[in-house]
């Protein structure tokens, strides 16, 4: 066996006796926690980050970062200073960068090695192997890097970046923010103006942290789309960052306070950038209140505290242009609709096959072995209520994917019969503390 494959952990999931009830925190945003180590490497001068997400996809862009000459330390709790290098100043790492299961990790550090002049290899774990790279490096050779990639452009992957970068400009093919960030990371390297063009808007975390950082970065919609230029070769300088509550992850304690009758759940501090809120809309259509209180801005980014109480729920269409905003929620929001009386259609979900799993396929088994009714249509999943939650009993299949395993998870909180999972341990690549934080809060996770 190879022993770099942690051992498989088994979790099981059963209706609690009660209702779920607290206040919590979620663990902080994995996109603004890689953003933020990432950009504190490329500044000149200290960055402290606190709220980072400890989780090991994040811990994994620490160690690359540091591998490229970045000084990375954790202080305490989420706590984190990092001693950039400045734009241009990493160094060639001594060894091969193993990001694990972090497509964001690996997409992004493409982008920064690009630009970089730097020669790095790349790999991470069976899933992010599995998972394609062309999108960034089709889009980062005009630059003048060059990568050599397995067959299909899969990970490993060896990458000569550009000694002097040329400016890209580049129209996404696919909504997606990772390919947007690599761009414009191994912009940071080149002379001149670089212009990403993304005809459907994603998460912005990017630009917003770049510009925090004393980088120019001018966004404008235009016909073609939202149309971003960042002016390259910038002196980043080292700043503070607070990372706010992943709501990604929050969508699972929201999932599973709306499923349980009598719950009420208040998910302090969760992050509300309106590009990452399609869930909450969604849900709000299917009949649930969470009214957010005390808005704020944090570090640069909305949050607010997100009261949860149980609703019943009814099926609805979502439509593809809010895809982006709720990405990595579907799976989550499936079981919501697993629940709910009536079908729910969500519509152009063709880019869940490519993430940690085929999650088009995984969530229709989910599912299914759970004996609710679902179908793929297309890139459309379609979900078939009966108002009642389905009946469980079925053991989960989480294809190294930590949101498949949280949403089977949250599922059981509401089934008749208890919900099994092959694998909890993916969950630490994101949401570490999962079972012990829901547990807090009542339900009912143990080991079969
Ligand atoms: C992310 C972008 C999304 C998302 C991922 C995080 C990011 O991926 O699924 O979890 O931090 O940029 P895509 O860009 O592939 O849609």
């Amino acid at each position: 066996m190879d022993a770099t494959v942690p051992a498989c952990r088994p979790l099981v999931a059963r209706r609690p006796g009660a209702p779920l009830r607290g206040r919590l925190r979620v663990p902080g945003d994995k996109s603004v926690s890689h953003r933020a180590l990432m950009l504190g490497a490329l500044a000149v001068g200290e960055t402290r980050i606190s709220g980072l997400l400890e989780g090991e996809d994040v811990l994994r862009t620490a160690a690359a970062m540091r591998a490229l000459g970045a000084r990375v330390v954790r202080e305490g709790d989420g706590s984190w200073r990092v001693a950039g290098r400045g734009v241009g100043g990493l160094a060639e790492p001594a060894d091969v960068l193993d990001m694990g299961n972090a497509g964001t990790g690996a997409r992004l550090l493409t982008g920064i090695l690009a630009g970089s002049g730097v020669f790095a290899v790349l790999t991470g774990d069976a899933s992010l192997r599995g998972r394609p790279m062309r999108r960034v490096t089709e889009p980062l050779k005009e630059s003048g890097a060059c990568f050599f990639t397995r067959e299909g452009g899969r990970l490993p992957m060896a990458v000569l970046g550009a000694a002097d970068p040329l400016p890209l400009d580049y129209t996404l093919p696919v909504a997606s923010a990772q390919v947007k960030s690599a761009v414009l990371l191994c912009g940071l390297g080149a002379r001149g103006i670089t212009r990403v063009v993304e005809p459907q808007p994603t998460r912005d975390h990017t630009e917003t942290m770049l510009r925090h950082f004393g980088a120019k970065v001018v966004v404008q919609d235009t016909a073609a789309g939202r149309e971003i230029l960042l002016t390259g070769q910038p002196e980043l300088a080292g700043r503070d960052i607070m990372v706010p509550g992943d709501p990604s992850s929050a969508a699972f304690p929201l999932v599973a306070a709306l499923l349980v009758p009598g719950s009420r759940v208040v998910v302090e501090a969760v992050g509300l950038n309106p590009l990452r809120t399609g869930l909450i809309a969604t849900l709000r259509e299917m009949g649930a209140a969470l009214p957010v209180v005390n808005p704020r801005i944090e570090g640069g980014e909305p949050v607010g505290d997100l009261v949860v109480e149980h609703a019943a729920l009814r099926g609805v269409e979502v439509p593809p242009g809010r895809a982006p905003a709720m990405i990595d929620e579907f799976p989550v929001l499936a079981v919501a609709a697993a629940c709910a009386a009536g079908s729910t259609r969500m519509r152009g979900l063709g880019e869940l096959r490519v993430k940690e799993s085929d999650r088009l396929a995984a969530v229709a088994a989910m599912l299914g072995v759970n004996g609710a009714r679902v179908a793929i249509e297309g890139d459309d999943l379609v979900v078939h209520g009966s108002g009642r939650p389905p009946p469980g009993g079925g053991q989960v299949e989480t294809h190294m994917d930590h949101r498949i395993a949280m949403s089977a998870l949250v599922l059981g909180q509401a089934s008749e019969a208890p919900v099994g999972i092959d694998d909890a341990s993916f969950i630490d690549t994101s949401f570490p503390g999962f079972a012990d934080l829901m547990r807090g809060l009542g339900a009912a996770l143990s080991p079969p």
